[in-house]
């Protein structure tokens, strides 16, 4: 049975060596903390980086934000389900039916699957932004909402949003749609380059499923401590 409340520890780092020199430091942690694999650490060390994490018995978080035509997204994502990876996604901007193709893709012969979910709007985008380059004249909620029912329609498991839009997503596309949720810190850490921020605590009020998060944890002085306190909070244990 997968857990569907957890932390996810981005591990953004640029080599195995520094992975695993973090990595090392939850040895002896009973429950293995969920990660986070982006493109930097994937193109850097290539599938052997998702085998050796998987066989240290981690579960994987594979983010590479799949955008390409349907039948280029279909065959990629039988790869990347043959890896083993417990999550993996694509950009809704992809349209529905690129995103139904990397279901199909994804599912394996058994008919199970990794979650699949969708970015909708990246964070880094705004909405003066989106209206005048992207040419998509409405409001940036509006679109997260839309991007997220089309996400539904395709038979996605949810979406990458800001744990402020949780609310609003679970609203529009139903409970059991999962809102994955970075731009999390502690009350009295540091915010660095993030903007809309918020804690572990109230990220699960406003209804995040899954919070995503790096710095507050792979830059603590004690990373162990960092992410126990995390789980804590957010599960509310
Ligand atoms: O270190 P920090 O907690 O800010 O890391 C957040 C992680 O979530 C990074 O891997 C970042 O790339 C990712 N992310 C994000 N905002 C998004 C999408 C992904 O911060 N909208």
């Amino acid at each position: 049975m997968q857990q569907l409340h957890d932390v996810i520890i981005a591990c953004d780092f640029k080599s195995a060596e520094d992975t695993f020199r973090f990595l090392d430091l939850f040895r002896d942690e009973e429950r293995k903390p969920f990660l986070k694999i982006g493109m930097e650490l994937y193109y850097a060390e290539g599938p052997s980086i998702v085998r050796e994490i998987k066989r240290r018995g981690h579960r994987i978080f594979l983010d590479l934000k799949l955008h390409d035509i349907p039948n280029t997204v279909r065959k990629a994502m039988a790869v990347l389900s043959r890896l083993d990876v417990d999550m993996c996604n694509v950009h809704a901007a992809g349209t529905v039916e690129m995103m139904k193709a990397a279901r199909e893709g994804l599912t394996r012969e058994d008919g199970t699957r990794p979650l699949l979910i969708a970015v909708t709007q990246l964070t880094s985008t705004s909405e003066e932004r989106m209206r005048r380059e992207l040419l998509i004249d409405a409001s940036i909620d509006d679109t997260i909402v839309h991007y997220a029912r089309n996400t539904r329609e395709a038979g996605l498991d949810g979406v990458v949003c800001s744990p402020l839009e949780a609310g609003m997503v679970h609203e529009a596309c139903g409970a059991e749609f999962l809102t994955i949720t970075p731009g999390v810190r502690f009350a009295d850490g540091e915010v660095a380059d993030q903007v809309r921020v918020t804690t572990p605590a109230r990220a699960r009020e406003i209804g995040s499923d899954f919070i995503v998060v790096g710095r507050p944890i792979t830059a603590a002085a004690d990373p162990v401590a960092a992410y126990r306190r995390c789980m804590a909070e957010f599960l509310g244990e």
